[in-house]
């Protein structure tokens, strides 16, 4: 049997099984954030990636794709009923997200989750050589660690969560709230984006647990069999492959498809920008909504500024996503109605995803981005926006509410609650003076430049391997 010695584990795998009409199964990159960040650091490791293939009820052997080995998880009907759609999704995601959405407390899927997570943890002691390092990505997994604590105390286990922690006001709602914290306590290093989302982590674990914590260590005490240990709890704000997205950009055919969408547009001052997963945490609704006040107030007018907005489809058997879909088509349906001409269509709306070649494009044809989220993890569409801008042009909108805008200061930060706040910064973007946007634009890339996906993995997987060094130190 195989055996590695860097193990990643993901609810979700690199790539997607999608079947045609026709009945032919290929493969297709996986949508998200994580993806984004994992895939250039795994092709560098030579190491196993455990998770589910995107499809239910699929039994497949491991293999290898892009150079990556592949372990798939099968998830039945019904685990992805009530593990992933529910828990994961209609639990865990709205509260982890400040209860934008109301998040449902159902103890199945809970059981359910313990379950899966309990499969996952299989699969990866499975496939992991003795000491090995096994990496567990975000909020679906957060029992995996202690799971695998028990199982294989032999492992080094990072756990890094890529979504926000909530403060513990919000957190303690969780009927589990101490199950979900001895999971992650199993961990050597618990990473998060924010130095906010750790110091939530902590003030948990004193709270529920009353360990010492004196950032970024945690004590945590023996039990039994169980030694004493310590976990570093610690903020790791991801990033992304940033040359190989300024090559992307570089590309002549890339530049040239960006004139072309320039032109199919109408050519028109001022193209502004929008790419995000359809999900209520991203403030699509807040962004419309400005944009169509702006219109109606004639601030701006269709025959000089457009909206382009790319919403790819996610979760769309959570009805709060199918509500969320309504009510987003309604809104660009009535902005379109109502302002739109013959020649100029207010928003251009795509409700599906596009290669990373095409989204290169798109930033590269965008005079402003714009990212309103009400609360995001960190947010790689801004810094893959910043990275293509080799051109030293472009404004980015970011909300204070993303990740992204500790390191970005750059940017027009904004509270996407506040529509006039809002609706000001939009013309304030359409209006800034070249020389402004150059200085900002410059001082984005810098950030970005500093901070890339490897960076990320190189000092989260550093401090792992300096958490076994004084776990030896222990004895
Ligand atoms: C976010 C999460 C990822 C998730 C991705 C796509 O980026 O942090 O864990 O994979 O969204 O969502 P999905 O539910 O389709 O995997």
């Amino acid at each position: 049997d195989e055996s590695y010695s860097f193990v990643v584990v993901s609810n979700r795998l690199p790539v997607d099984r999608v079947v045609d009409e026709a009945g032919n199964a290929s493969w297709k990159q996986s949508p998200g954030g994580l993806v984004t960040a994992l895939e250039p650091v795994m092709r560098a490791a030579d190491g196993a990636w455990v998770g589910w293939a995107g499809q239910a009820d699929l039994d497949l052997e491991p293999f290898d794709n892009a150079g990556i080995r592949i372990v798939p998880v099968p998830l039945s009907e019904s685990d992805l009923e009530l593990y992933y759609e529910g828990f994961s999704n209609d639990t865990l995601w709205p509260l982890y997200h400040d209860v934008i959405a109301q998040p449902s407390y159902h103890r199945e899927w809970w059981e359910r989750y313990v379950q899966v997570n309990r499969r996952f943890a299989e699969a990866v002691a499975g496939v992991s050589a003795p000491g090995a390092t096994v990496w567990v990505q975000d909020y679906q997994l957060q029992l995996v660690p202690a799971m695998l604590r028990e199982a294989r105390p032999d492992l080094l286990i990072g756990f890094f969560n890529h979504i926000p922690f909530p403060a513990y006001g919000l957190y303690s709602q969780l009927p589990w709230r101490l199950q979900i914290i001895d999971g992650l306590l199993g961990a050597d290093v618990v990473g998060f984006q924010r130095v906010a989302d750790a110091g939530n982590f902590s003030r948990a674990v004193r709270r529920l647990r009353g360990y010492t914590t004196k950032s970024p260590v945690i004590e945590v005490p023996g039990v039994d069999d169980a030694p004493a240990r310590r976990v570093i709890a610690k903020p790791f704000p991801i990033s992304i492959d940033v040359a190989g997205f300024q090559e992307l950009a570089s590309r002549p055919e890339v530049q040239e498809r960006a004139r072309q969408i320039r032109e199919d547009l109408g050519n028109p001052k001022t193209i502004m920008l929008g790419v995000d997963r359809l999900d209520y945490t991203k403030g699509i609704t807040h962004r419309l909504k400005a944009f169509g006040e702006l219109l109606a107030d004639g601030s701006l007018s269709v025959e000089d500024v457009t909206l382009v907005q790319v919403a790819t489809p996610s979760r769309e058997r959570v009805e709060s996503y199918r509500q969320l879909r309504d009510e987003i088509e309604l809104a660009v349906g009535r902005i379109n109605g109502d302002y739109g001409t013959i020649s100029h269509q207010a928003i251009s709306y795509l409700h599906h995803g596009f290669p990373r070649e095409e989204m290169a494009a798109l930033y590269l044809a965008a005079d402003v981005m714009l990212v309103t989220a009400l609360r995001d993890g960190m947010n790689l569409v801004a810094k893959e926006y910043v990275a293509a801008r080799s051109d030293e042009d472009g404004v980015l909108i970011l909300s204070e509410f993303a990740g992204a805008s500790d390191e970005l200061r750059a940017a027009l930060l904004v509270n996407p609650h506040d529509i006039d706040g809002l609706k000001d910064t939009i013309l304030r973007a359409i209006d800034m003076p070249r020389h402004e946007r150059r200085k900002r634009m410059h001082s984005l890339r810098k950030k970005v430049a500093e901070n890339d996906v490897s960076h990320w993995s190189d000092s989260f997987l550093a401090t792992l391997r300096r958490a076994r060094r004084t776990r030896a130190a222990w004895g």
